[in-house]
C-alpha cells in the first residue's frame, strides 16, 4: 500500500476503509493481489448494480473495440449513441408512458445534477432551489449547495447560496408531515423562503443514511410543485437503475418528475450521465451547455445491453425476493443485538442498519472487512451501515454477507460485554 500513501492525495477515502489492492472482480466478488476473495456489498457506491464485469457487457465491449468502434464523439451522432437512444426510448421510456428529451452531460453524477439545476433555474427564471435535510447530490459547487452534510459544505467553498433546505420525510419522526410544513412556508408570503425554480430530492437518501420517503410524501411534494409552479427534479443517480426494484425509483409512487438525473449504474461500470427532461422544458440554445465528455460511447454499448434486463419482470421479482432476505435478516439482527439499538430502513436492495451509538458502524464495517465483506457507511455521522450489493448477487453470497454482518456485530457485542465485566447485555429473546 506504500505507493498510495506516498503519492496519492490525502483526499483518498475508500482505500482507508478497505485497505487492499484489488486486481480482479466478477459479479459480486472482488479479489485482491493475493487472490483473497471479498463479497461486495458496496457495488461501487451504486455503479455496479449489474455486477462487476457483467459478461453481457464485456462481450459487447470487446467486440466493439475490436471492430474499431468510435470511442470519443463529443455529442456527434454515433452508431453506439443511436442504439442507446433507441433502446432507452422504446424499451424504458415508452412502456412507462414517459415522454422525455435526453440530455447527455459530463460523465459523473454531479455533472447531471449541475445541468438539472441550471436548466430549472433558466426555465423558471428563479434562482432559489429547495433541497432536503440529509440530501447528497454531489460535490461540485452547485451540487454542494443542495447537499446537506456540513462535512462537505466548508465556508471556503463559497457557493452554497440560492438554496433553501426543508425537512425530508420523517426528519422529525413519523408524526410530523414535513410536506405540510413545506406547503406552509411556500404559502406564506412572509416566510422568507423565495419561490424556488425547483425542488430536488432523492426518493431514498442513500448517502444521507438510507432515509426512505413514503410514496404519500412523494405524491404530496409533487402536488406542491404543481400548485406553486415549481419543477420537480428527482435525483435517481444512486437509487435509480433498478436499485429499489423498478427501473426508476419513483415508479411505484406514481409521480412524474419534470427532470430526472441518472448516472452510476446506467453505464454498467463506465462513466455516463443522463438528464431526462420533459419536452417543454428543453429550452437550451444549441451548444449552450456543453462538455467534452458528453456521452461515452463505450458506456453506450454497456448501457444498451443492460437495458435488456428490464424487458421482462424477472429482475424486479428477483429484487423483491432478495429484499425479503435482507430485511428479515437485518430485523432479526436488530432484535437480537439490542445493545446497539439498531434501526432498519430500506427499499428494494438498498438497506441501512442504523447503529446510533457513536463509531460503532465504522467498527462493524471494519470487522466485516476483516472477514472479507466490503460494506460502506452513510448518514450524517457515518452511523449507518449501507447494504448495496449488486442486484445480480447470488443468493448464497447475499446470505454469506449477511452472516458476516451478524458475526461482526456479535464480536463487537461480546467485546463490549467483556469490557462491561460480562453484564450479559445480549438479548436473545
Ligand atoms: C443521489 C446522488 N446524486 C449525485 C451523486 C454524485 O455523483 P458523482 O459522485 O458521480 O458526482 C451521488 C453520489 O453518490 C448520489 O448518490
Amino acid at each position: 500500500m506504500r505507493i498510495f500513501e506516498q503519492v496519492e492525495s490525502q483526499v483518498r477515502s475508500y482505500v482507508r476503509a478497505f485497505p487492499a489492492v484489488f486486481s480482479k472482480a466478477k459479479g459480486a466478488l472482488l479479489y485482491d493481489e493475493q487472490g483473497t476473495e471479498y463479497i461486495d456489498f458496496f457495488a461501487g457506491a451504486g455503479v455496479l448494480n449489474y455486477g462487476h464485469n457483467n459478461p453481457v457487457v464485456n462481450n459487447a465491449l470487446v467486440k466493439y473495440i475490436q471492430e474499431d468502434g468510435i470511442i470519443h464523439g463529443l455529442d456527434k451522432a454515433t452508431t453506439a449513441k443511436k442504439h442507446f437512444l433507441e433502446k432507452l426510448y422504446y424499451d424504458i421510456l415508452q412502456p412507462r408512458n414517459m415522454e422525455y428529451k435526453v440530455q447527455f452531460t459530463g460523465p459523473t453524477g454531479t455533472n447531471a445534477v449541475e445541468t438539472a439545476l441550471k436548466l430549472a433555474r433558466m426555465v423558471k427564471g428563479r434562482s432559489n432551489v429547495i433541497a432536503f435535510t440529509n440530501a447528497f447530490h454531489g460535490l461540485t459547487m452547485g451540487s454542494i449547495a443542495v447537499t446537506g452534510n456540513a462535512f462537505y459544505r466548508d465556508e471556503s467553498f463559497i457557493n452554497r447560496a440560492n438554496v433553501s433546505f426543508m425537512p425530508y420525510d420523517g426528519y422529525f419522526g413519523q408524526e410530523i408531515n414535513t410536506a405540510t410544513y413545506l406547503r406552509k412556508f411556500l404559502s406564506d408570503q412572509s416566510s422568507g423562503i423565495d419561490l424556488p425554480s425547483a425542488i430536488i430530492l432523492e426518493t431514498v437518501q442513500a448517502e444521507g443514511g438510507v432515509n426512505v420517503a413514503s410514496y404519500d410524501w412523494l405524491v404530496e411534494i409533487e402536488q406542491i410543485c404543481r400548485e406553486f409552479d415549481i419543477l420537480l427534479i428527482v435525483d435517481d443517480i444512486q437509487v435509480g437503475n433498478g436499485r429499489v426494484g423498478t427501473f426508476f425509483s419513483f415508479e411505484e409512487a406514481g409521480i412524474s418528475p419534470d427532470i430526472i438525473t441518472l448516472s452510476k449504474s446506467i453505464g454498467g461500470g463506465l462513466p455516463l450521465s443522463v438528464v431526462l427532461v420533459k419536452p417543454e422544458l428543453d429550452q437550451w440554445k444549441p451548444g449552450e451547455h456543453t462538455g467534452t465528455f458528453r456521452g461515452n460511447n463505450l458506456a453506450f454499448i454497456a448501457a444498451t445491453e443492460l437495458f435488456s434486463y428490464w424487458e421482462t419482470d424477472e429482475l424486479a421479482e428477483i429484487i423483491k425476493n432478495k429484499e425479503k432476505i435482507i430485511k428479515e435478516r437485518l430485523n432479526a439482527i436488530a432484535n437480537t443485538y439490542k445493545t446497539f439499538d439498531c434501526k432498519v430502513r430500506g427499499r428494494g436492495m438498498i438497506y441501512g442498519l442504523d447503529v446510533s451509538a457513536k463509531g460503532i458502524a465504522a467498527q462493524v464495517s471494519k470487522e466485516c472487512f476483516d472477514r472479507n465483506l466490503i460494506i460502506e457507511l452513510s448518514g450524517a455521522k457515518d452511523n449507518v451501515l449501507k447494504l448495496l450489493p449488486p442486484l445480480v448477487i447470488e443468493e448464497d453470497l447475499l446470505i454469506k454477507g449477511l452472516d458476516i454482518i451478524e458475526e461482526s456485530i456479535w464480536t463487537l457485542t461480546n467485546n463490549q460485554n467483556n469490557n462491561d465485566g460480562g453484564m450479559g447485555i445480549i438479548d436473545n429473546s
